[in-house]
């Protein structure tokens, strides 16, 4: 029996310290290596504003939500609905996101880890000289592979594990608040080559102007699963840092914020993208590749290039690691609260149990790539599962909750941090969470599943 009910939970430092932790969950390969290949898969342009679409009408308030239910709950994902509602099956909602984060982070890593090999491809120039089917070539080698993918994901689970060993204050906020602004200055700097290369005004074309006839049924809930994966939402992640947040601060403003920089990234890396891979003849449908290929043909046609891209694949790595340290925080803090497991412990057996799952999702690439369920890799039935269906699912019951469970008194109150701040914009969010919100993602759900045919 460990005495952690009785000591005091850790808390974010400062409000800087929050939003720098919040938006280092949501910003992440998301943004910068998911968000720019499911554009490409999708058409582009009519992708895009399905997406923006969803992030204000449904993001905003998910993420509202979230942090409303951890910090007036004080608890783990699990926790804060047993607290909120006991003995109702609310609790259900959390135990799907403890569920999400397990298959999250076993592809994630998987991804974390081609940034470290691409760091050690840095290192030696490798990209030197090599032109577009050279790239191509070389980044299928790389994830074909056995035991290269495999040795750089462990490896970067091995640093999940020691940032979240370390606990809130001295481990998460103190590397998101460095490392995140240096990411956006490479991004600018890559978004200048790509827009400066000869033909980048069909790849801005690509992005910015909406083909709606290529806007299918399946490209809708691809934007919903990328709205929602890419704010951290719908899995609890900020239910957990929603319970970090000292009462004094402003949620809305945190809200606001971390999406707004979550979203502008999302679009800057489309825009370092598209450009470089109309100009070098890429298909932007090229799939999860897409940035491994792209990026080093930018960095050889700019000067300095091989600085920037060890810089670059360096700070991609970082901002997988804050949000990975998220993903693994909803199992820990779990672990630790409800089953009374020591944090040190916790840790090791929820990385253990990803890892296994995360070695079969590399090995999708390589020598298990014949081996499909439902027609998808294991790879692909992670993400299709985690993001797609329960990532959306979570969201929904999670406004429901707020919506209609906590309610508006309570809500508000929470919002509000009691009565002591103005909250204008309430009549509103309830509205969304009650109604705009659940129906947007069940009609999503609906058509994006084939149960109805448009
Ligand atoms: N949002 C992160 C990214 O864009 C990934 C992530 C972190 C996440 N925590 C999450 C996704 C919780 C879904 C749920 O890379």
């Amino acid at each position: 029996m460990s005495n952690s009910d009785f000591t005091p939970r850790d808390t974010f430092g400062s409000k800087f310290g929050i939003i720098a932790a919040a938006a280092g969950s949501a910003v992440g390969l998301g943004n910068i290596w998911k968000f720019p290949y499911v554009a490409g898969q999708n058409g582009g342009g009519a992708f895009l504003i399905v997406y923006l679409l969803f992030i204000i009408a449904i993001g905003l308030p998910v993420m509202m939500s979230e942090f409303s239910i951890g910090r007036r709950a004080q608890r783990n994902a699990i926790g804060s609905f047993k607290k909120l509602a006991p003995g109702s099956p609310w609790y259900l909602v959390g135990v799907m996101g403890v569920a999400a984060a397990f298959l999250i982070l076993s592809f994630y890593s998987a991804v974390a880890g081609w940034t470290l090999e691409y760091i050690s491809k840095s290192v030696t120039n490798a990209f030197a000289g090599k032109n577009e089917s050279e790239l191509n070539l070389m980044f299928g080698n790389f994830i074909s592979g056995t035991w290269r993918p495999l040795f750089w994901q462990l490896l970067f689970m091995i640093f999940t594990v020691w940032i979240v060993m370390a606990g809130i204050k001295k481990g998460i906020e103190k590397y998101t608040k460095v490392l995140m602004p240096l990411l956006v200055v490479i991004i600018i700097i890559l978004c200048i080559r790509s827009l400066t290369l000869p033909g980048a005004g069909e790849g801005l074309a690509f992005l910015f102007r909406p083909d709606f006839s290529k806007l299918t049924t399946d490209a809708v809930l691809g934007a919903l699963g990328q709205a929602f994966f890419s704010l951290s939402l719908g899995m609890g992640t900020l239910i957990t840092y929603g319970s970090y947040i000292g009462k004094q601060y402003n949620l809305s403003g945190t809200v606001i914020q971390v999406s707004a920089t979550d979203t502008i990234i999302a679009i800057m890396a489309g825009i370092a993208i598209f450009p470089a891979v109309f100009a070098f003849g890429i298909d932007p449908a090229e799939g999860p590749g897409l940035v491994f290929i792209t990026l080093p043909n930018i960095f050889q046609q700019m000067p300095g290039g091989y600085f920037f891209a060890l810089v670059f694949f360096v700070l991609l790595a970082v901002a997988a690691l804050t949000s990975s340290i998220s993903v693994l925080e909803v199992v820990v803090a779990y672990f630790v609260e409800e089953l009374h497991i020591s944090r040190k412990r916790a840790t090791m057996i929820a990385a253990l149990m990803i890892s296994v799952l995360g070695v079969f999702c590399t090995l999708s690439f390589g020598v298990m790539s014949e081996v499909t369920i439902f027609g998808l890799g294991f790879f692909n039935l992670m993400d299709f599962t985690a993001s797609n269906l329960l990532l959306p699912l979570g969201g929904l019951f999670i406004v429901l909750f707020v919506g209609w469970v906590l309610g508006a008194e309570r809500s508000r109150n929470e919002i509000s941090n009691q009565g002591t701040l103005r909250v204008g914009y309430f009549p509103v969010f309830m509205f969304l969470v009650k109604f705009i919100a659940p129906f947007a993602i069940t009609l999503v759900f609906i058509y994006g599943l084939g149960l109805l045919r448009l």
